[in-house]
């Protein structure tokens, strides 16, 4: 309201806002309003969230990115060469290392040394292995984790060979440390007795425990740092990795299913060539191990860059849509349902949003995807699964269907962010909103407050504090939409800080999970996360939005939960809250994030994030109006509950 401009302030004291929260009026919010956006980019898979240890564990190449040698070294005097055997391990995996003395002269051991992903985390517990080996070998093969520095031994396992000639023979161990590595600066070696001849090696595999000890599953920690964010959907596998690059390989799901000698890897989009082990079915584990709803995206016709089939060229990946979703969704009589149980899930996965491709908007691909690509999918789709929620992927109603829903992203400035709190307001409730990628990636330019991002300069390398409370400002307008909005995931949400190429991102990490750094943007949202209420109620008052910016909500009768950001303050904000129903003396617990100053950020040299953000719970007693009064800083986040 204007007048308060004109009210005469004393020194230092802002006047309180008055807010009266209703029992009832507001909207059902939407169950999914927190969750996450995931795919492959530099590591963040292979090399991440995916627990295995060993970085090319079956020189899986293709054109673009022909199958290497690198980062496997020989060990003794051996000779390492890549070849494609008479008999290969699998057609899906061709390509095998071979390892030979470099001279008949050679005595000891040989074998071949991988460095994990920059290093392996080597603790005192079990970790499960198995190679591939052709040849006639007869001796003992030596496993070991050492230390890349010192070369001290932490594990070592002798093998006796199961070799045949002729035909590749799967050896299995369990590696078990008696101790924890002093670092992560460890390798893994793989060795045998020279003078019998070369043998053949491939898919060399080390998992430590897995996730809920999920076959072939997830990195604990990071799944644990997930968790956390209170996740209700996964949105997967892309993003831009769906799409494939110049080279034109999408995402192709029937390649990343079954046992990992028939799954032969792809090109990422990233830079390198995925192994394809966390596939189609890992990412539907994953949903189940963290409870939440599996958003399945689809590749729409366009490859990354802009190509685009033809409606007669894509009318075979609509089929193969229709063959993916009879896989997660038939039943058993069917084909690829019959499939689906032949690899040990008879139970169809549970599945409620399919987006079709990602970004069409981008790259000229407005207008096909609106005449006839997002068509050919909603009426296939939709025949066939009339129950599915089908999402276009340009963010506005050019491409929709009955019911569909459409996926907005935004990567922008902390300004720019508060000032589309309101964007949501007044949209038409006709189709659902997936907020699907958002983040703040650069700080505000000075003078050029509501300026969009300058993609020729750098972007920030951690999300910093002003940014997390500006993505909480947006996130609270998306949840006083929740009848419109279905939810929004934060993007990217891996970093492997030893190669990486965008920045800023959720969660930072390298092969040590001591070196996890969770955002200031990850405890924004795990606090928003965890506070979850089943409908808004109206909020009534006596200032406007700005400097602070709320919702409220209620769950069960008496239960509030009220969040707000604070942005752009010069003084602390006093709030006076009644809740209608409760009484002098309620009882409320008021949570508050915050931290020394707006360019905070968590790092990995300035470690972890409760150095920076100071999370502080307090006990609230209504007063004898029945009212909850305090005070919260410029650039804060809270919320009370009751
Ligand atoms: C809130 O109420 C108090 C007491 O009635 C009053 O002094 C104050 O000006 C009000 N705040 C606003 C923003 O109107
Ligand atoms: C409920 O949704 C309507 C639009 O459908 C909106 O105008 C209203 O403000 C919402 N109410 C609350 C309490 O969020
Ligand atoms: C193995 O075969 C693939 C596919 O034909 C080929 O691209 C690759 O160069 C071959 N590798 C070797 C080491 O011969
Ligand atoms: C290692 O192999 C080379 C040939 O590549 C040979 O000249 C040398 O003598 C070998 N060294 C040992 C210790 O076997
Ligand atoms: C591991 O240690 C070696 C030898 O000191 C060093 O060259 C290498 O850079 C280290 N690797 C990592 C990932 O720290
Ligand atoms: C995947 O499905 C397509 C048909 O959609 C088929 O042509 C291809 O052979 C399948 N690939 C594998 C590895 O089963
Ligand atoms: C896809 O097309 C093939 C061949 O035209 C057909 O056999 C198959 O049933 C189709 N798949 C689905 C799920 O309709
Ligand atoms: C989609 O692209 C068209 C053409 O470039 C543009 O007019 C429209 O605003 C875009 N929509 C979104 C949501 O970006
Ligand atoms: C934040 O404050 C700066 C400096 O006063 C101003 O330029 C900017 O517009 C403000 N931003 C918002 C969203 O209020
Ligand atoms: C990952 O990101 C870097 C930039 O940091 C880029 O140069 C590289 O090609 C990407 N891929 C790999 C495999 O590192
Ligand atoms: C709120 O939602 C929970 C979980 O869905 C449900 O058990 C509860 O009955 C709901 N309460 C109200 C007041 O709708
Ligand atoms: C790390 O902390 C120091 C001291 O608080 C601060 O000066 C520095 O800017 C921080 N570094 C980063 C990258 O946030």
């Amino acid at each position: 309201m204007l007048y308060l401009c004109l009210l005469p302030i004393v020194a230092g004291i802002a006047s309180a806002i008055n807010l009266t929260v209703a029992s009832t009026g507001g909207n059902v919010t939407s169950e999914y309003m927190y969750g996450l956006m995931f795919e492959d980019i530099n590591h963040s898979g292979d090399g991440g969230i995916y627990a295995e240890l060993i970085q090319n564990r079956a020189f899986q190449g293709s054109t673009e990115f022909p199958s290497t040698l690198s980062p496997w070294s020989a060990i003794g005097n051996a000779t390492l060469r890549l070849q494609n055997t008479s008999v290969p391990l699998s057609s899906a995996l061709p390509t095998s290392v071979n390892v030979a003395a470099a001279s008949e002269k050679t005595k000891g051991k040989i074998g071949l040394l991988n460095p994990g992903w920059w290093g392996i985390d080597v603790k005192a517990r079990p970790y499960t292995g198995s190679f591939w080996a052709l040849g006639s070998y007869a001796g003992t093969f030596t496993v070991k984790l050492q230390s890349a520095i010192t070369n001290q031994v932490f594990a070592s396992l002798d093998i006796t060979s199961g070799c045949q000639a002729g035909m590749w023979v799967e050896h299995k161990f369990t590696l078990e440390p008696k101790m924890d590595a002093p670092n992560s600066n460890n390798t893994f070696v793989l060795e045998f007795d020279a003078g019998q001849g070369s043998v053949n090696f491939n898919l060399i595999s080390l998992f430590p425990p897995t996730y809920k000890n999920s076959p072939n599953g997830n990195r604990q920690d990071l799944m644990s740092a997930l968790k956390g964010l209170n996740p209700s959907f996964l949105r997967m596998p892309g993003g831009n990795n769906l799409e494939g690059d110049s080279y034109h390989y999408r995402w192709v799901w029937n390649e990343t299913i079954g046992p990992l000698t028939s799954r032969p890897g792809r090109p990422g989009t990233w830079g390198y060539e995925n192994t394809d082990g966390l596939g189609l079915i890992e990412y539907f584990n994953w949903c189940a191990d963290l409870e939440m709803e599996p958003l399945l995206a689809v590749w729409s016709g366009m490859y990354l860059g802009g190509d685009v089939l033809s409606a007669s060229a894509l009318a075979p990946y609509v089929n193969d849509t229709l063959n993916e979703l009879e896989f997660l969704l038939g039943p058993t009589t069917t084909p690829y349902g019959s499939l689906r149980a032949s690899l040990g899930y008879p139970t169809p996965f549970p599945l409620k949003f399919i987006e079709i491709g990602n970004e069409d908007n981008l790259s000229g691909g407005a207008t096909s995807y609106a005449s006839y690509r997002f068509t050919m999918f909603y009426e296939a789709i939709s025949a066939a699964y009339p129950s599915l929620t089908i999402i276009s992927s340009t963010g506005d109603l050019t491409a929709v269907g009955p019911d569909s829903a459409t996926d907005f992203h935004i990567y922008t400035l902390p300004d720019y962010f508060v000032s589309q709190f309101g964007k949501w307001d007044n949209v038409p409730r006709t189709h659902k909103v997936l907020i699907g990628e958002y983040a703040n990636v650069q700080y505000n330019v000075l003078d050029q407050p509501l300026a969009g991002v300058n993609w020729s300069a750098p972007k920030l390398m951690w999300p910093v504090w002003a940014g997390a409370v500006s993505e909480s400002v947006w996130s609270i307008g998306a949840e006083r939409n929740g009848d419109v909005i279905l939810g929004q995931s934060y993007a990217p949400g891996f970093m492997n800080l030893n190669s990486f190429e965008w920045s800023p991102d959720l969660i930072s990490f390298t092969a040590d999970p001591a070196q996890t750094v969770l955002s200031t943007s990850y405890y924004a949202i795990q606090l928003l996360s965890n506070a979850r209420y089943n409908a808004t109620v109206p909020v009534s008052s006596d200032a406007d939005f700005g400097p602070a910016y709320w919702v409220a909500g209620v769950s069960d009768p008496g239960q509030y939960t009220f969040k707000t950001a604070i942005y752009n303050s010069t003084s602390a904000v006093p709030f006076n809250i009644a809740f209608d129903g409760l009484a002098a003396g309620a009882k409320g617990t008021l949570t508050v994030l915050t931290a020394p100053d707006g360019l905070s950020s968590n790092t990995l040299v300035n470690g972890t994030v409760v150095d920076v953000v100071k999370k502080i719970a307090t006990a609230l007693t209504a007063n004898e109006e029945g009212a909850f009064e305090f005070e919260l800083e410029n650039y804060s986040v809270a919320v009370l509950t009751t």
